[in-house]
């Protein structure tokens, strides 16, 4: 008797605390997809194409020309007045991004110049109504997706076109003399300018289908007349943005850090972080992302191009600190990738070809796997296999501190032939190695492998 009634009163509190919880919100939407799952594509695919279009292409010196040149719209929307690029086909880039490796697109739709690569109902600010006439977002997705690859939206926060968005420090019309800026930004509205933004979201999000990923463009707000997450209502865009692709993977560009459901990875940008980045002691997902010369859009006079090999390595060390990369092209103009654009994505494709196991599924090797002497380590923990990039060819031997007893079998990856290895025993008068008892030294051609970033394929234990 007295049992059941303990079972009765344990569940009376049970089910009221079920009640409590549902009321008050904290179960999770029917829709809801769990972070990992939603992540898994592009934890494994690890390299995306970010593509820069839009009329900056035309000035063809930054995308940010028009604030730094502080144009006024009559001087700006002359590009739009020519836009026409005649050599347009999607498919074309969607074929050199599948050779080059790339596994998803990053596509700006509108960037701070306010202009809309798509057919919006919202703006006449828009591609179709330049002398190309026809929307080139609906083509892009459809060739990127017929090649396999996920798409990815960049969608600019800040507008320097609309009439609602307020005037700040970024903006091409803010004056030398900030306490002109209150009259300047009395009559716009950035509650109007939200609004805008979610019906070209809800746009972007309903009508092209399943959409993987959201690069949002950014929040400034240290320092005086910047934007914080309240002028683009964050909270509420995100919401929005998993409501209508539960899916979707969002950028930490929001302003939202503090909050986990606000981002789902973070953006380290134009630099290589030291080592897997962390927020309180625990490691973040990350996308570098990354250009080829400095500007994002197209630029034809800047000449620091980085070279082919510079990148592949950029890729392997993303790769073996956690991270994904996001490579930018500025297609030009006439919407083709410049020479020099082709020519790295080339490269990357005959890397890659031999070299993607070392990639794609792979990540930061274990601690216990001592990175040997001018080399990176990847490691696919599916096959357990462990990939060393090797920077510089040493001569004959590769030494693996620590490695007794943990390898199988060792190739290298572009060939799959075969290199011996060994625990060193032997020592006599032409060999004094100072290596410890549970040292493994790899046999190593003397030739190096004529690759960009030759890499030894161990087989572990
Ligand atoms: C910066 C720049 C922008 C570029 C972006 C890429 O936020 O403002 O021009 O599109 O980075 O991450």
């Amino acid at each position: 008797m007295k049992r059941n009634f303990a079972c009765i009163f344990f569940f009376c509190i049970l089910a009221s605390q079920t009640i409590i919880a549902m009321e008050s919100g904290v179960k999770q939407p029917a829709k809801y997809v769990d972070k990992t799952e939603r992540m898994s594509w592009w934890t494994a695919g690890r390299f995306g194409l970010f593509i820069h279009w839009g009329l900056y292409s035309m000035p063809a010196r930054h995308e940010w020309v028009k604030s730094r040149e502080k144009m006024t719209d009559s001087i700006y929307d002359r590009y739009m007045e020519y836009f026409n690029p005649d050599l347009y086909n999607p498919r074309e880039w969607a074929r050199l991004a599948k050779n080059a490796g790339f596994k998803y697109v990053v596509f700006t739709t509108k960037h701070h110049d306010g202009f809309c690569m798509w057919d919006t109902k919202y703006s006449d600010y828009k591609i179709t109504h330049t002398p190309y006439r026809k929307d080139v977002l609906a083509p892009l997705v459809e060739a990127f997706r017929q090649e396999g690859l996920r798409i990815g939206f960049y969608y600019s926060l800040i507008d320097w076109h609309h009439p609602d968005f307020t005037i700040d420090r970024n903006h091409p019309l803010m004056p030398q003399d900030p306490t002109k800026l209150e009259k300047l930004n009395q009559k716009r509205d950035m509650a109007k300018y939200r609004e805008y933004m979610k019906k070209q979201l809800t746009e972007l999000l309903t009508e092209y289908g399943q959409i993987d990923e959201l690069f949002l463009d950014y929040t400034y707000d240290t320092g005086e007349y910047g934007k914080n997450k309240n002028d683009w209502d964050s909270e509420g865009i995100v919401k929005l943005v998993r409501n209508l692709q539960p899916q979707i993977i969002i950028n930490n560009r929001l302003g939202l850090s503090e909050d986990s459901q606000g981002w789902d990875y973070i953006t380290p940008e134009q630099f290589m972080p030291h080592e897997w980045p962390t927020i309180q002691n625990q490691r973040v997902p990350w996308e570098t992302c990354q250009t080829f010369s400095g500007s994002w859009g197209y630029n034809r006079d800047e000449e620091n191009w980085k070279s082919t090999h510079q990148l592949i390595v950029m890729l392997a060390e993303t790769v073996s600190k956690g991270g994904n990369l996001l490579l930018n092209v500025g297609p030009t103009a006439r919407g083709v990738f410049d020479e020099r654009a082709i020519e790295r994505l080339k490269g990357l494709s005959e890397w890659m070809y031999f070299h993607h196991d070392a990639i794609y599924e792979c990540t930061a090797a274990p601690s216990e796997y001592e990175c040997p002497d001018n080399c990176m380590l990847t490691y696919n923990p599916k096959t357990r296999r462990l990939y060393i990039h090797v920077l510089e060819w040493p001569f004959k031997s590769l030494y693996l501190k620590g490695y007794r007893g943990k390898i199988k079998y060792v190739q290298l990856l572009n060939d799959h032939s075969e290199l011996k290895f060994r625990t060193d025993t032997e020592r006599g008068s032409h060999t004094t190695e100072n290596t410890e008892a549970d040292d493994v030294i790899i046999t190593l051609p003397t030739k190096r492998p004529n690759v960009e970033l030759p890499v030894i394929e161990v087989i572990l234990n």
